[in-house]
């Protein structure tokens, strides 16, 4: 510990949002359906009754937007593109222009500001007619993705910063495959498994479309990792943080270095491994170019009878999600040491807080600021200790669709008032900004007080 507040020269500084989350436009300029938009419309999937139909009505208010991202300070901005948008019926070859326009305006507009794009191809929207045919469960989905990424990067690769293929295939395959919390709300393991394999077997396939057409380019994929703690030490308590460390942490990131599923999860879940044919592992390992890591809370698992050892703590966001910050070192270190993983982004971290807006639309967020502080005070303890954290996306620029909890959870650095569409910088957008400037934490705020 060398006790220094800044982070290391050229550390990238972003925000980030997602597609669906923000655009609205659903049906405008030849866009196709989502299984987002189906989900949403179904009743009683989305609290309130919301969808994104509207959103942020971003897609019209792009370049207001890249302004507020200018004021924010940032050095680079990690948004998705909407599938559906680019191939509305999923047909290989019936691209829409107008939807790549879209895009190209934007990345364009970011460079024009100086701000480096980073793209995620895909962050959920998948066309309803993949999920007509099977979903993710579904092989030829990701042949269809490997087309679809083929497509974009081909138009879009030169311009763009940095490529994510996937956002977070542990949510799409469970909370949307087995669990049914998200679109597209089904509830079979044997497809969440089938489709947490061809989700990563699309990743490779993406990654080759990516290095075929741009060798230079910097590419990887975004995983969310949740801190799993037994709640006592008690055997029954210990192996569940096992498993579910299993199926939430190492499922993803182990096929992706080259070890195949873990084989203690396999035999748990006794899966067959049927949809895993003979050189899928290899092309799920391709190499990456960095990790991209979501970090939010940590779960205490175990229901043994032992008296609890590890005990969750009081704070909670909006969410309901336990701050412990320790968790996003604990993470950053295991994935440079376990996982020999040389560059790493922190693609999202950030709160939802209970925000209360004064006459002006003026939002003092003191605990938000909080939250964002202490996880990257927990990033300089890591960069300390020798792990390559190359940058830093806060989720959210500004308040949006937060999927399945409608517009009720609010993370932005940015207040948006959903009636007049208004748009205002919250107390954690100055302060990060301030961060952003002198790409350190304030004095005070040291990196290991937590
Ligand atoms: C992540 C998602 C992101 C946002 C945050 C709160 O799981 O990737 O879109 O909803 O959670």
């Amino acid at each position: 510990m060398n006790g220094d507040r800044r982070f290391p020269e050229g550390f990238v500084w972003g925000v980030a949002t997602a597609a669906y989350q923000i655009e609205g436009a659903v049906r405008e300029d030849g866009r196709g359906e989502s299984i987002w938009d189906r989900f949403s419309h179904t009743p009683g999937k989305i609290l309130n009754g919301d969808t994104g139909d509207i959103a942020c009505d971003h897609y019209h208010r792009w370049e207001t937007d890249l302004d507020l991202l200018v004021e924010l300070g940032v050095d680079a901005y990690r948004f998705s593109i909407a599938w559906p948008r680019i191939l509305p019926t999923a047909r290989i070859g019936e691209v829409n222009e107008a939807g790549l326009g879209f895009y190209e305006r934007l990345v364009d507009g970011l460079l024009d500001r100086g701000i480096k794009p980073y793209a995620t191809l895909y962050h959920w929207d998948l066309p309803q007619t993949l999920e007509d045919n099977g979903g993710w469960a579904n092989r030829e989905t990701a042949y269809a993705f490997a087309d679809y990424a083929f497509t974009t990067v081909e138009r879009l690769g030169e311009r763009v910063a940095g490529w994510m293929t996937m956002n977070e295939p542990w949510v799409v395959s469970v909370l949307g495959y087995e669990r049914g919390q998200i679109a597209p709300g089904r509830t079979s393991l044997t497809d969440s498994l089938a489709a947490s394999h061809h989700l990563l077997l699309a990743h490779g396939l993406a990654m080759h479309a990516i290095r075929d057409l741009n060798p230079d380019s910097d590419a990887g994929i975004v995983l969310n990792f949740t801190a799993q703690h037994a709640r006592s030490d008690h055997p029954d308590d210990v192996a569940m943080e096992r498993f579910r460390d299993g199926t939430n942490n190492r499922w993803f990131i182990e096929p992706i270095v080259g070890m195949g599923y873990p084989a203690d999860v396999v035999a748990d879940l006794g899966w067959d491994l049927d949809p895993v044919l003979p050189g899928d592992l290899e092309i799920i390992a391709t190499p990456i170019d960095f990790l991209g890591v979501n970090y939010y809370t940590r779960e205490i698992v175990g229901e043994s009878d032992a008296t609890p050892t590890v005990v969750k703590d009081p704070k909670v966001t909006d969410m309901g999600w336990e701050v412990y910050p320790e968790g996003i070192y604990e993470f950053l270190r295991r994935l440079h040491r376990d996982y020999g993983m040389s560059k790493l982004y922190v693609t999202e971290n950030g709160a939802a807080m209970p925000d209360v807006a004064d006459a002006h639309g003026l939002v003092d967020d003191p605990d938000r600021i909080e939250y964002i502080r202490r996880h990257l005070a927990q990033g300089l303890r890591a960069i300390d200790d020798g792990v390559p954290l190359a940058g830093w996306f806060v989720w959210s620029m500004m308040d949006n669709f937060e999927w399945a909890s409608g517009y009720g959870k609010r993370f932005g650095l940015i207040r948006v008032d959903y009636e007049n569409q208004k748009r205002t910088i919250k107390s954690s957008g100055r302060w990060l900004a301030d961060v952003i400037r002198s790409n350190g934490l304030p004095a005070g705020e040291q990196p290991n007080v937590l």
